[in-house]
């Protein structure tokens, strides 16, 4: 790929910078006028906090096997908490819904899916033990899908435990992800498994499990980096000049500025003291929407968890696409109460765009665009 020169590191921006109205923290689509919005889902994978079950979009669905197709479906994990919006995405696509699992008609991935079991087939079995000697005929790494029906999730946790063992220590950050297919289990119903030995996710449940650094980051929206690069098998090299919008108090400015590059970062707060102090990290107070990229000059990686309008920061890495500006971007779309599918699909639909929901988003999606070979 082809990099792109940047003579004078964003001291031009720093002229070009100007303050622009923005959306205020909790500012949301105020419904009826005088209440406060609330930003949905607490949901921070198994690191939950304060996990929120989505239990009215489960609903009542028909359960019953002799009702659901044999194949052309697959099974799409929603991320904890957060079954809503990927209801909403996978609209009449949904066949039935089991805790997290939605059956879905056709291959392609929600966004909203955290993980998705693209080969699963019905197993019946007649013990623990025909279950296990079942799915090791097929392949030897498999992980359980826990959920609440009755009485299966003792029975699933001992078919795993007749089963070779599949490591799930917690990754130092720089470890590639797992290259082994990992393949997915549920108990449907005590004698029938559901079964899939292809999933997109070399990940449990797409969840990525990392040995956290609780002193270093001044919070914990480093995940969103670590899990990022760890998934997507890309991250900016020493030296890139790094464009982080929205960075207070500077966990992503902390990972980028850790691993050697030149950080350049905007938010009207200002970063944590030990972040600011990094030689690498060069602060300014302001809204990023007040860089204009005609005049900053181009950069490798573009980063923004700014808090605002997802259609506003569309409307941002557009210009920023359309000037050339920019080799890669990576941002977190943040939704109000409402998930905005509109815009969502509008930045799945540039070129060069991988969307979907890490682990440790709430209620976000995660953009990363690279720029088309030159
Ligand atoms: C979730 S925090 C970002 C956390 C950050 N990525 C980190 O690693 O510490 C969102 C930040 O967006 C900032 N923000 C909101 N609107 C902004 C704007 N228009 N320009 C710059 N920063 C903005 C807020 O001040 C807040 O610090």
């Amino acid at each position: 790929m082809a990099r792109q020169d940047h003579p004078s590191p964003l001291s031009p921006a720093r002229r070009a910078f100007r303050e622009a109205p923005s959306l205020p923290r909790t500012a949301g689509p105020a419904r009826g006028g005088k209440k406060k919005p609330v930003l949905r889902g607490l949901g921070h994978g198994r690191r939950n906090r304060g996990f929120m079950p989505d239990e009215p979009a489960q609903g009542s669905w028909n359960l019953d096997p002799a009702a659901l197709p044999q194949d052309g479906f697959t099974v799409q994990v929603a991320p904890r908490g957060f079954l809503t919006p990927l209801l909403e995405e996978l609209g009449d696509r949904t066949i039935t819904v089991m805790g997290r699992l939605v059956l879905t008609r056709g291959q392609e991935k929600a966004h909203w899916a955290q993980n998705v079991w693209l080969a699963p087939r019905w197993i019946p079995v007649t013990s623990i033990r025909d279950a296990a000697r079942k799915l090791r005929d097929i392949q030897r790494n498999w992980r359980t899908h826990s959920h609440d029906q009755d009485g299966c999730n003792r029975r699933m946790a001992l078919i795993g435990e007749e089963l070779p063992h599949v490591s799930c220590r917690p990754l130092t950050f720089g470890d590639p992800a797992p290259t082994a297919p990992l393949g997915a289990f549920t108990l449907w119903t005590k004698d029938l498994l559901l079964a899939s030995p292809v999933t997109t996710s070399p990940f449990p449940d797409g969840e990525v499990p990392f040995v956290e650094d609780k002193v270093g980051p001044p919070g914990r929206a480093y995940l969103k980096l670590w899990e990022s690069f760890t998934i997507l098998g890309q991250k900016p090299r020493p030296g890139d000049l790094c464009l982080d919008l929205g960075a207070a108090p500077g966990s992503w400015s902390w990972v980028l500025g850790g691993m050697g590059c030149r950080v350049f970062s905007i938010d009207k707060a200002p970063l944590a003291n030990t972040v600011a102090g990094m030689p690498t990290v060069n602060h300014c107070l302001g809204s990023g929407f007040g860089l204009d990229p005609s005049v900053a000059g181009s950069v490798d990686w573009l980063f923004s968890d700014m808090i605002c309008y997802p259609s506003r920061l569309l409307t941002l890495v557009r210009q920023w696409i359309d000037k050339k500006a920019m080799t890669h971007a990576l941002c977190t779309l943040k939704f109000q109460a409402e998930t905005d599918h509109e815009t969502a699909r509008s930045f799945a639909a540039i070129p060069g765009s991988w969307l979907g929901h890490l682990s440790c988003n709430k209620h976000e999606l995660t953009w990363f665009w690279t720029a088309p070979e030159k």
